[in-house]
């Protein structure tokens, strides 16, 4: 697919990995718009990748419809990367036998699964009212999950249920926008280099990227860009979750 004149919203544009696939896609002339709820890291982003950024929560319906509206008045919008998410850890008895905090699960799921949804549905009415590329396509979702999908660890119920759930409603979006000719794809990406893991000291760092298979490291915010990048412009990448994880098979803990 070609991405030249068109434009994409990356939710979770202000940091991690959002951040960097926003500056890939604006490198190749992609105008995007950045979609967050941190204003100060979201409005330096937006002035590196000449884009902008909208402070939008992504479970909310009129505010990532303003987000949407601001893609389509700077160009077609042919793309959505859902990288916006939230990973709170918590077990389903604590170590005192008290339950899981109900709120907090639905709030997990809330943000990572429904507000993923929130973003494709507004995002795939947007790009049905442009006129399909010569491919015939009209555009791409990429959408991200984690390894904790298929190996969940103690602590991740919450986090594991809402990246599952990604997993699971990929091939039947991708049936469904198949009809607007737009391809639905996610990534699993295992351990990142990312603000998530900013409160890690780096010998905690170091002890992760040990447990990869190989390489023995964490992946980088790059890495996962390219990753998008293949799945937005591969036109015969459809309906798929790619691990990314370099082999990463989680423990329990
Ligand atoms: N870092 C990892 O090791 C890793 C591994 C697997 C999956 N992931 C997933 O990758 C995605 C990006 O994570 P990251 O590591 O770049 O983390 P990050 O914390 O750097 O970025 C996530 C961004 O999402 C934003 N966000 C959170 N809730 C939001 C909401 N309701 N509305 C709008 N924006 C919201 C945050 O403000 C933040 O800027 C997440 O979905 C995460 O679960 C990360």
């Amino acid at each position: 697919m070609d991405l030249a004149g068109a434009s994409a919203i990356v939710t979770g544009g202000a940091s991690g990995l959002g951040a960097a696939t926003a500056r890939r896609l604006a490198g190749e002339g992609v105008r995007v718009v950045l979609v967050d709820l941190q204003d100060d890291l979201g409005d330096a982003v937006a002035a590196q990748v000449d884009g902008a950024y909208v402070h939008a929560d992504v479970t909310d319906a009129d505010q990532v419809q303003a987000a949407v509206d601001a893609a389509v008045e700077m160009a077609p919008l042919r793309i959505l990367v859902n990288c916006a998410g939230i990973g709170t850890p918590a077990r389903t008895l604590n170590r005192d036998g008290e339950p899981h905090d109900l709120r907090l699960f639905a709030k997990v799921v809330a943000v990572n699964l429904t507000g993923s949804f929130n973003c494709i549905r507004l995002s795939a009415a947007a790009m049905a009212q442009f006129p399909p590329l010569s491919s015939g396509e009209r555009g791409a979702i990429v959408n991200t999950a984690s390894v904790a999908a298929f190996d969940g660890q103690i602590g991740q119920a919450a986090y594991a249920a809402s990246k599952g759930g990604i997993v699971g409603m990929t091939l039947p979006i991708a049936r469904d926008l198949s009809a607007i000719g737009v391809r639905v794809n996610t990534i699993a990406p295992g351990i990142m280099d990312t603000p998530m893991l900013a409160g890690l000291p780096d010998a905690a760092k170091e002890s992760l990227g040990q447990q990869v298979l190989y390489p023995k490291r964490l992946g980088t915010t790059e890495e996962f860009a390219e990753t998008a990048h293949f799945l937005i412009t591969h036109s015969y990448m459809n309906g798929e979750t790619v691990r990314m994880d370099g082999g990463i098979r989680m423990a329990p803990k």
